[in-house]
């Protein structure tokens, strides 16, 4: 007779099995389950040397090999699927037992499914994983919501089989019901942002500087190993280094240049649309994704008059200020993301600590970075601070990088090559310097056609001009 399993996890894509072998590896009984039971002979002939897996065949048996309070992980795809699971276990589970979504579910649905499964006495832990494959299988990145209790009965489980960095783990409770969820969800707008700067740098030192893809590499290599550090400039200076065995060309240019995305960029800028919180960053590089990917769009725009974006060596942008420049958007990015999350954790009541989200993006996700040390840094200094662009670091770094950044801004619009995330940062940058901004003009059109009221910078109140009556105003 088997010993009870601590953990279960149905749905044994990729990534279900590697987290199941990383819970294995980690001494913890796991349970093993899959619609189609040849994953799970599959999983357990292969890897079962690795630790002790129960195989359940049914879901039935599945929920018996859990010892109690149970802990079920879903590992399915997002969206009905995951209903579809949740309704298949819940009339076998118990009061008290805890389902653990893990797939990147939308946090409404986090909170929906949470709520219903209260009601009859289920935990439901809306969890965020981060680090693809390899994380799951050798320690990602975990953002659990759902209930304290629930926490408590699998926090020291899922931070066993985390990241560490510095001996800390990459996990820990974000907040309740959809809150892990919801920060999942905002890493990965992140992500975009990130890897929209990068490719920018990528196409101004290509086109600008004129360095072909190996040079590049180099560039980025060298970068990995300063304040840039971090999981996808490592992975960027690999790219580049590749070369097509097909073609012997640079492999980056026999990839069609339209990129897809599953759609959790999208998400972030349509919650922060909701939530008011200026994500330009993020959005751009949703757009960028969008514009590449309208084939004919870009055929009929082809042909349109500009300067021609030929690189030549000697041109006036230097790797330099494009490090400089790329740092200074990234520090603009990541503090507009860390604002959604304190926006979200005020609007649904979460609490949410800014700093511990920097910590566990620390190691095992997909943003990890040395950069992201200097965040958690900033919020231990304030934790209540609005922007972190005001943390001494950050305002440094955009002091000292400023000329480049301006001048390669200046020159990507010179030179006719597209860099929307690198310009919007700073024209972010810019509005919050401001010491007034033309949105006085806005309000001022507003009251004009649709008698919309503005307030005075001398008065309190709101005041409308009978702009069709002699311009007198009236209090609103
Ligand atoms: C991670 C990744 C992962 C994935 C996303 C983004 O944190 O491990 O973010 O969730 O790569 O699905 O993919 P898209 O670019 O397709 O939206």
């Amino acid at each position: 007779m088997t010993d009870k399993a601590v953990i279960g996890v149905t749905g044994l894509a990729v990534m279900g099995r590697n987290l199941a072998r990383n819970f294995a590896r980690h001494g913890h009984t796991v349970a093993v389950h899959n619609r189609t039971t040849a994953k799970t002979k599959a999983l357990v002939e292969e890897f079962g040397h690795e630790g002790t897996f129960v195989a359940a065949e049914t879901a039935e048996e599945f929920v018996a090999s859990l010892e109690r309070p149970r802990r079920l992980v879903i590992m399915v795809k997002a969206g009905a699927p995951t209903d579809a699971v949740i309704e298949e276990f819940a009339p076998l589970l118990e009061p008290g037992d805890m389902i653990v979504d893990g797939g990147n579910a939308h946090f409404a649905d986090t909170r929906r499914r949470e709520a219903a499964l209260r009601e009859r006495g289920l935990h439901f832990v809306g969890t965020g994983i981060s680090g693809g494959e390899e994380g799951a299988l050798n320690g990602p990145s975990i953002m659990p919501g759902g209930s304290v209790e629930s926490y408590q009965a699998l926090g020291p489980l899922l931070e066993s089989i985390s990241a560490k960095v510095d001996g800390t783990p990459c996990c820990t409770h974000v907040g309740p019901d959809g809150a892990g969820h919801f920060v999942k969800m905002v890493h990965n707008g992140i992500e975009y942002a990130d890897m929209q700067l990068i490719a920018e740098a990528y196409d101004l030192l290509r086109h600008g500087a004129g360095l072909t893809p190996a040079e590049i590499a180099d560039v980025f290599t060298d970068w990995n190993s300063g304040r840039l550090g971090s999981y996808l400039i490592e992975i960027t200076a690999e790219v580049l280094a590749h070369t097509d065995a097909k073609t012997g060309k640079p492999f980056v240019d026999v990839i069609l240049d339209q990129a897809e995305q599953k759609g959790t960029g999208r998400w972030t800028v349509q919650i922060a649309l909701d939530l008011g919180v200026p994500v330009s960053g993020i959005a751009e590089a949703v757009f960028a994704r969008s514009v590449s990917g309208h084939a004919d769009l870009r055929r009929a725009g082809r042909g349109l008059p500009g300067p021609a974006r030929t690189g030549t060596a000697g041109s006036p942008v230097s790797p330099d200020d494009v490090e400089k420049a790329l740092y200074a958007s990234k520090i603009i990015a990541y503090a507009q993301g860390f604002n959604q999350i304190q926006a979200g954790s005020k609007e649904y009541g979460w609490d949410i600590d800014a700093g511990a989200m920097a910590t566990i993006w620390r190691g095992g996700c997909i943003i990890r970075a040395k950069f992201l040390d200097r965040i958690r840094g900033a919020y231990e200094a304030d934790p209540s601070t609005p922007t972190l662009l005001t943390d001494d670091h950050f305002t440094e770094a955009l002091a000292d990088g400023q000329d480049a950044w301006r001048e390669v801004v200046a020159t990507s619009a010179r030179l006719g090559i597209p860099a929307p995330g690198f310009s919007s940062a700073l024209a972010y940058y810019d509005a919050l310097r401001a010491e007034r901004l033309p949105a006085a003009l806005t309000q001022a059109q507003r009251d004009f056609f649709g008698a919309h009221t503005y307030r005075r910078v001398d008065e309190d109140g709101s005041f409308h001009t009978h702009w069709e009556a002699g311009n007198t105003e009236a209090r609103a």
